[in-house]
């Protein structure tokens, strides 16, 4: 990868400096879905896919940047920021826009993109691409950011350029992402603890629907509504109630559910998620992966019928491994409504699995399954090279 986006950055601005690069993955998130913006607990992790930026210096005030995926540029001068009808420039672009609002001065710069992360797959190759970005400016220009602080903007960045008023999950994964841990995050104080994966004989398999989940702002935007909702209504009777992360099923039966039943449902689903990741944690410290593996199991039978957030090609994958003894837990993950399923897997059925799916996939909804061993690995990071490499590019 950081050959051909050098090779790229070569060919597209030939006259320009050298470029440095920063690698800045996806991520999974074993379990703790939608709960980031409920102020619950998440155990995400870094992958071994991810986006590259090449960047350097211009002499102007353009920002010129190239996207490899789509094979298309787009130019802007940095007074003149805007959201794109383009639609990738504006995880590049949001990022600008939000360190110029904080004051940091952003002069003109030529950027490349390019990566593995597979697009709409719920990899979170957009907090990748925006994480990416603020590392590149931020060392460019000298900020001075903490990596806390890019964080943040990258995730307004996807609020205000994205539409997506998204948790600080993803964002956070990608850039604080350890090598072979998980990172049990509280959304709330922001404080976290890294947790060894340690799958004994297991691995994690992620099965991509190829359903885009270009649908989803929307309903995910609506969910975040509705959970506020129904915090709302349990804060007529209690002031200390400041989101789902304070509510028990108590409040939820006594508040909500006389009000509304689809609100009740959605935060009843978020309630229990948030309990069952701090079990989930349990499981992981004691060594208990099948524990865990039950629970992603019920995660799944929630976000699928309570919080519906699932579609008839995540549910299908995961229950064609619902009894198969070498796949221990299984669930959609991230946004939902397309993407992928994550599983963990005995290592040697990985192969027979996949095999026996495919054709049953492909029959069922004559679509292609994809499927990546994911590997845990670090967060967002410089990447180096030889000048050699460069110039042979
Ligand atoms: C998307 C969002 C995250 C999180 C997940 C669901 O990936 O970007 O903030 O809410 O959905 O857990």
């Amino acid at each position: 990868m950081k050959n051909q986006v050098l090779e790229q950055f070569n060919k597209i601005y030939p006259d320009a400096s050298s470029p440095i690069i920063i690698r800045s993955p996806g991520r999974i998130n074993i379990i703790g879905e939608h709960a980031d913006y409920n102020e619950g607990f998440v155990l995400p992790a870094a992958i071994d896919k991810a986006i590259y930026v090449a960047i350097s210096k211009r002499d102007d005030d353009e920002i010129h940047v190239y996207a490899g995926d789509y094979n298309e540029s787009h130019v802007v001068h940095t007074d003149a920021v805007a959201i794109s009808e383009k639609h990738w420039p504006n995880y590049i672009l949001g990022v600008v826009d939000q360190l110029q609002k904080r004051s940091y001065k952003i002069a003109g710069f030529n950027l490349v993109i390019d990566g593995d992360v597979p697009l709409g797959a719920g990899l979170s190759s957009s907090a990748a691409v925006e994480c990416a970005t603020a590392f590149a400016l931020n060392e460019l220009f000298g900020l001075g950011l903490t990596r806390l602080e890019m964080v943040q903007i990258a995730q307004k960045a996807e609020h205000t350029f994205a539409g997506v008023m998204c948790g600080i999950m993803d964002q956070f994964a990608s850039m604080f992402g350890k090598k072979d841990h998980v990172i049990q995050l509280d959304c709330r104080s922001i404080e976290y603890e890294y947790v060894p994966l340690e799958l004994k004989g297991y691995k994690i398999l992620l099965l991509n629907t190829n359903v885009k989940h270009s649908l989803s702002s929307s309903a995910y935007n609506e969910r975040r509504e509705q959970c506020e909702q129904g915090v709302a209504w349990v804060r007529e009777y209690n002031k200390d109630v400041l989101s789902l992360r304070d509510v028990t099923m108590q409040m939820l039966d006594d508040h909500v559910l006389p009000k509304d039943e689809l609100i009740y449902k959605r935060c009843k689903y978020v309630v229990e998620e948030i309990q069952r990741l701090l079990q989930g944690c349990k499981d992981l410290q004691h060594g208990d992966v099948n524990a865990l593996g039950k629970k992603m199991f019920r995660t799944h039978e929630g976000l699928s019928k309570e919080y519906e957030v699932s579609c008839e090609e995540l549910d299908f994958l995961v229950d064609a491994v619902k009894d198969d003894v070498d796949v221990i837990g299984a669930r959609m993950m991230g946004g939902g409504f397309g993407g992928c399923t994550i599983n963990i897997i005995k290592e040697e059925a990985i192969e027979g699995i996949a095999s026996r799916l495919k054709p049953l996939y492909k029959q069922a909804f004559d679509k292609d399954l994809d499927y990546y061993i994911a590997s845990i690995e670090d967060g967002t990071s410089f990447v180096t090279y030889e000048l050699s490499e460069l110039k042979s590019a």
